[in-house]
């Protein structure tokens, strides 16, 4: 991994940055323009890598996409689609991204066929893609291997099915809901993920013509139709990025106003934002986090899937948390290896340790397994400037939060990876006071 920044630590991070629309539902909403007949238009959209990884597979496949930066809009036409001409050039693409394999659906729709090269994505767990080919072969894709990646084929288009999810799998939701909304039949999808990014997916498919209700026990029920159109719709903001700026914030006795953070999507967020002593403040256009002076408190958490805390949130809670008095506990359930990014935050004097037991929560399914899912946090600990490598992309923003909070001057290497999720961050570091400086 590429890009190497200097950061000079030790300065509260006080200012006003804003975050835009959220990479984990954008990425999506550009994978449902490829089932309409028309013209879609997405607002609110975020300059960082995903969006343009996905806009050059979807270019791939003949698809029109215009992106105005500033203004944060993406025209997609789907035109006439076709397999791309060269499959190792998505290959390429994909290496940096998990959103191919929501490609599958749509294109098999829509063409009968599709190629999914292997995937990428961050290092912080196995990453399987199983509940996904499941859902695709019960619909009726038949795969072929192929070198880079497999070839997905249904020549009898695709059959609604029921479907279990084993876990309330994000992507896998995702997957039945673009595979299922064009199907022939009714599919009912059970224990389905319902994360915010999730429901906006569903108001998006809405908007093009697609009948979909969700129950509240977790049942998703998706009744195909023949045709659908074009949809014009404003994203919801990234509440991970603005949770990011919160703990940055926290860790660094800072004062950060995040225009566009919203209440809704961040409850669960801000109820440990306050128990650990943090401060915010919420009104129309955003929501202002501070660190109000004295101790911050130590607290038992673990994540889960929405309403839970989210599993993205906990790196860079787990910086803030250094600085907390006494004895954290925090217990991973949604990966099982996402703590990698610790062994950092020791090397700048935290005193955090990993355990395989699923420690002050409810067991999770990757107890009594080999899995270092559980860190205790012991604090507060003064953090020191270090040479740190950035392991995945929140493992690395959590890095650079705590190379913000440490004494000294950190050279924290990789930092590239970081754009695919935080649009311009460094710009907003320097603007929020950060003395950093790209080296390479
Ligand atoms: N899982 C399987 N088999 C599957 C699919 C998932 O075992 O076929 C497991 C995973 O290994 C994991 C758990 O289910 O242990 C949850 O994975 P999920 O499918 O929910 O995650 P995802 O769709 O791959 C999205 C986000 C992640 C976010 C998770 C959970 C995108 C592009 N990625 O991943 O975001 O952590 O949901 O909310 O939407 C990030 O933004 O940095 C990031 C990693």
């Amino acid at each position: 991994m590429s890009g190497k920044l200097r950061v000079v630590g030790g300065t509260p991070l006080t200012g006003e940055i804003t975050v835009r629309g959220a990479k984990n539902f954008v990425s999506k909403a550009m994978v449902a323009s490829l089932l309409a007949s028309d013209t879609s238009v997405l607002r609110n959209v975020p300059l960082i890598r995903d969006v343009d990884v996905v806009s050059d597979l979807l270019r791939l496949h003949g698809v029109e996409v215009n992106y105005d930066q500033e203004a944060g809009i993406l025209g997609i036409t789907p035109g006439e689609l076709h397999l791309p001409d060269d499959p190792m050039e998505m290959d390429r693409l994909a290496g940096s991204s998990r959103i191919p394999i929501l490609f599958a659906g749509p294109l098999l729709h829509k063409m009968g066929e599709a190629f999914i090269p292997d995937l990428g994505g961050c290092h912080i767990g196995d990453r399987p893609v199983d509940f996904h080919m499941q859902i695709l072969q019960d619909f009726g894709a038949k795969r072929l291997q192929e070198p880079g990646g497999m070839h997905l084929v249904a020549e009898n288009g695709l059959k609604a099915k029921p479907v279990h999810l084993p876990y309330p799998s994000v992507g896998a939701t995702e997957q039945t809901l673009l595979t299922a909304v064009m199907a022939n039949g009714i599919t009912e999808l059970t224990n389905a993920a319902i994360e915010p990014e999730i429901m906006d997916l569903i108001a998006v498919l809405q908007k093009m013509g697609a009948i979909i209700s969700v129950d509240t026990d977790r049942t998703i029920r998706i009744e195909g139709v023949d045709q659908l159109y074009g949809y014009s719709h404003t994203s919801m903001p990234d509440r991970i990025e603005a949770g990011s700026w919160a703990c940055a914030a926290l860790a660094t006795h800072g004062d950060v106003y995040v225009r566009g953070a919203e209440q809704d999507s961040m409850m669960s967020f801000l109820n440990v934002f306050r128990k650990v002593g943090g401060a915010f403040e919420i009104d129309d256009n955003g929501i202002r986090f501070w660190h109000p002076g004295g101790d911050l408190s130590s607290l038992s958490i673990q994540t889960d899937v929405h309403p839970g805390f989210m599993t993205d949130w906990q790196q860079p809670l787990v910086v803030a948390l250094t600085q907390a008095n006494g004895i954290s506990i925090v217990h991973e359930t949604v990966y099982e290896n996402r703590f990698g990014f610790t062994d950092a935050l020791v090397e700048m004097g935290a005193h955090i340790q990993t355990y395989r037991e699923c420690l002050g929560g409810l067991p999770c399914r990757f107890g009594q397994r080999n899995f270092y899912h559980s860190a205790v946090i012991q604090g507060p600990t003064p953090l020191v400037a270090a040479d740190i490598e950035v392991p995945d992309l929140r493992g690395g923003f959590s890095h650079l939060i705590a190379a913000l909070a440490a004494q000294g001057t950190s050279m924290v290497s990789g930092i590239d990876i970081i754009d695919r999720g935080y649009e311009h961050f460094m710009q907003k570091l320097q603007s929020l006071g950060a003395h950093v400086e790209k080296v390479e």
